[in-house]
């Protein structure tokens, strides 16, 4: 991997603090476009997306998750949601969409921060947000023009690596 595939990476951090400034149609189109270009079980692509940037409905969807009230001031808020019920690799799925999502958020320039959607979150975030009765939500990403730097890091540890096998 090249020196600047690995910069791209590790650029994504967790954002918390935003100016409130908005995010434009075009930067939200690119993240979404990062988005489904993930990998997924036979391409079953079970992902759909939820973006609210109406400030009073921004507040009321983070302020339902008791780790997301920090969204507040955020520009957008994205929620990856869909049919989990029958379909064994939701999370999986979920979760690299998820993931291109917040890499190409962080270089857009953007701020965001992955808050998971589990137990009895989900209903909160779910009426919420007014999703379908027989949709998930996987996640609830605020996004925004960062109002705090964090530092990129690779957070590389040799201990958790096996090289060619587990065995001592
Ligand atoms: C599944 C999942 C759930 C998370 N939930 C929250 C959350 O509810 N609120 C929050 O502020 N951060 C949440 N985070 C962000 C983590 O705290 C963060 O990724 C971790 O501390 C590492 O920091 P970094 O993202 O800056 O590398 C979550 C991350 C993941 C992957």
């Amino acid at each position: 991997m090249s020196k600047e595939a690995l910069e791209f990476i590790t650029k994504r951090r967790s954002i918390r603090r935003f100016t409130g400034e908005p995010i434009s149609r075009e930067s939200l189109k690119t993240i979404l476009k990062a988005a489904m270009a993930a990998p997924s079980a036979n391409n079953s692509r079970p992902w759909q997306f939820l973006v609210v940037t109406d400030k009073e409905k921004i507040a009321t969807i983070c302020n339902a998750h008791p780790y997301a009230k920090f969204g507040v001031d955020a520009g957008a808020v994205i929620i990856p949601f869909g049919k989990k019920e029958g379909y064994k690799w939701f999370d999986q799925d979920m979760g690299a969409a998820t993931e291109n999502l917040l890499l190409a958020a962080a270089n857009l320039g953007l701020g965001a921060t992955w808050c998971g959607v589990l137990g009895d979150l989900e209903p909160r975030v779910h009426s919420a947000a007014d999703l379908p009765d027989d949709m998930f939500a996987f996640a609830l990403i605020p996004i925004g023009v960062p109002a705090e730097v964090q530092p990129p890091r690779t957070q590389y540890d040799e201990k958790r690596v096996r090289w060619e096998t587990c065995s001592d």
